[in-house]
């Protein structure tokens, strides 16, 4: 084979690898370095004219003639390849973008009260019906308001059955403790109405945090009490009765059942534990209620003088009733959830269920 046709088969053989090549490439970058590699300064076309030295007089231009004819093809196919790939960039791009506007909206999980704030809320919205008003007080408390003031005076053995967390016991300090229950709300909201030169009726809904150094299956060291009382002239057992009957019939959606047993408590007289009808097995007797009937929920009785007396309010005119429910208690009762533990363990699956 002359040295001209041993060079065309080379140029021949070049072309074709260009132009599979182009054919193959993935992108325009790839493209771009395809074209540098064949038909650049340094590329392979070129590099086969190096050879022409070695040729005829008349056989150079001819192979000029060839490589100038693959060359003009190779651009072509290069111009050729890269707008199918553009068209492709083009598509993908806009497949990208797309937005499929039939699809289902991504959710997002609603977040609910906790059951007992849930409760809570219940609870005060019942005794707001009835003209209650919702006072709130420090959970930070003075010895004078969690007990003096409710009759408990400092060697009462009730402050001992209390089991009280004290912040700060010096000498020069007024000890401070956690209230231990929310009647303390009762001598704030009483000292407010009279220093504000109000008269009686006062109906007051005191809905909160309480604390007990007591941790059990059934004791928390923090729970939540609502406190509710009513001091006007006349008030008598029987209002406290009533508003005992509508609120517990209310809060559990069905008429129950109450009665009231003789108690002692140091800031009523007389005094009564609250029972109702057990809401398991509807008096029959059963295991929640140990086979009695009854469920104990909460505390009342009408305001002893003392208390009244210790805010000023005038017992030879006005007579008050007061009760403190626990709202753990009364929730558990409501919805049967068996164990105190569920309300502070925070189990999302506990939470989402009574979420609702
Ligand atoms: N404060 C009492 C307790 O925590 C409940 C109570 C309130 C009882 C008001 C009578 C009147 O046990």
């Amino acid at each position: 084979m002359s040295d001209i046709d041993a060079m065309k088969a080379q140029l021949d053989e070049i072309r074709q690898q260009a132009l599979d090549a182009f054919a193959a490439a993935e992108d325009s970058d790839a493209l771009q370095a395809l074209k540098v590699k064949y038909l650049g300064k340094k590329g392979e076309l070129t590099g086969v004219l190096k050879g022409v030295g070695g040729l005829s007089v008349e056989d150079r231009p001819r192979i000029g003639q060839v490589v100038n004819r693959i060359k003009a093809e190779l651009e072509q196919a290069i111009e050729a390849s890269s707008s199918v790939l553009e068209a492709k960039a083009g598509e993908a791009r806009v497949a990208a973008e797309r937005i499929d506007v039939s699809l289902p909206g991504r959710n997002r999980p609603r977040g609910a009260l906790h059951p007992v704030q849930q409760g809570l809320d219940e609870m005060a919205a019942i005794f707001e019906h009835l003209g209650f008003e919702i006072a709130e007080g420090p959970e930070i408390e003075t010895e004078f308001h969690n007990f003096d003031a409710l009759n408990i005076p400092p060697e009462h053995p009730a402050r001992a059955m209390h089991d009280t967390f004290f912040l700060r016991d010096t000498e020069d300090d007024e000890p401070m403790l956690l209230r231990t229950h929310t009647s303390p709300v009762q001598i704030r909201a009483m000292q407010r109405f009279v220093a504000e030169g109000h008269e009686p009726p006062l109906a007051v809904v005191a809905p909160g945090r309480v604390y007990r150094c007591d941790s059990d299956v059934t004791h928390s060291p923090m729970f939540h009490q609502v406190e509710v009382f009513k001091v006007d002239r006349d008030v008598s057992m029987a209002h406290l009765k009533g508003v005992l009957q509508y609120f517990l019939s209310a809060y559990f959606e069905k008429e129950v059942p109450i009665r009231l047993r003789p108690h002692y408590f140091p800031f009523t007289e007389p005094s009564a534990e609250v029972d109702i009808g057990c809401v398991f097995c509807s008096g029959k007797g059963c295991r929640i209620c140990k086979g009695s009937g009854w469920l104990e929920v909460l505390g009342s009785g009408m305001i002893h003088p003392n208390v009244l007396r210790s805010v000023d309010i005038d017992t030879s005119i006005y007579s008050g009733f007061a009760f403190g429910l626990g709202v753990e208690r009364l929730v558990m009762l409501k919805h049967g959830i068996p164990d105190l533990r569920l309300f502070f363990e925070n189990d999302v699956r506990f939470l989402r269920r009574m979420g609702a």
